[in-house]
């Protein structure tokens, strides 16, 4: 698989320091500070609902700001009856990328393979593109679900993501992230992140490994001073 650009996505998810509009808007103010250059990688901001529209507007306003905006979960519903659910058309237009199956929500919510699938294809319906999250124990199965519905996984992005990794400060090594993402580039013929305790000082290693396209940046895409430096490492890379 090429990688032409990197592909850096930030998962905000409910993290406090990024959950009102003024912080937000601070996070754009200090993000935009660090970078202070143009942006060769493609940078996708993942907010938590309420937010993404402050976003939306921010971003429109600012022709310099070239991000994109993603969200962090759909419904596996098309619509209709179905109470607190945000679907993929509610999404369509204002966001191109959305993160399922992160491994916080199969273990907080129960998500299975076939909810995760059903969300894929609501997203694959009006032109979202998924970024579904893998961990050794269900990358066959969630790949093999997938196809089973003759769903194109070269359409969809991947993510490995390590459990272990995931906010705890010990990331996966780069050889083994490697290995792994080998794999699902070999199963999915789809571009394949890493994702689990990025940080600046580790990001450029993964984006250097053959079979890895980008990241997928939980805790430390919350600081907009260390983000701005991953994404710096992407264009470096
Ligand atoms: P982390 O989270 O970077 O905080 O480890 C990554 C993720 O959960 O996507």
């Amino acid at each position: 698989m090429a990688k032409s650009e990197f592909l850096i996505i930030a998962n905000w998810k409910a993290d406090a320091k990024v959950s009102q509009t003024e912080k937000v808007r601070d996070w754009l103010r200090r993000f935009w500070a660090e970078l202070s250059g143009p942006i060769s990688a493609k940078v996708v901001i993942c907010p938590p609902f309420p937010l993404i529209y402050v976003l939306a507007q921010e971003l429109a306003r600012s022709k310099t700001l070239p991000l994109y905006l993603g969200v962090q979960n759909l419904s596996p519903f098309s619509a209709g009856a179905h109470t607190g659910e945000v679907t993929a058309s509610m999404l369509k237009g204002l966001a191109g990328w959305a993160i399922l199956g992160h491994s916080e929500r199969r273990r907080e919510q129960d998500e299975s393979d076939e909810q995760v699938t059903a969300k894929v294809s609501r997203a694959l319906e009006v032109g979202i593109t998924p970024i579904v999250c893998l961990d050794q124990g269900y990358i066959t199965s969630q790949i093999q679900g997938l196809k089973k519905v003759s769903l194109a996984t070269e359409k969809m992005v991947f993510a490995y993501e390590p459990g272990a990794a995931i906010g705890t400060g010990r990331p996966e090594t780069a050889d083994n992230a490697q290995r792994l993402a080998a794999r699902i580039v070999k199963e999915t013929s789809a571009r394949v992140l890493y994702g689990g305790s990025v940080t600046a000082q580790n990001a450029a290693e993964y984006l250097s490994q053959e079979s890895v396209s980008g990241l997928l940046v939980g805790g430390a895409s919350t600081e907009p001073v260390e983000f701005a430096q991953i994404v710096k490492s992407a264009q470096e890379g």
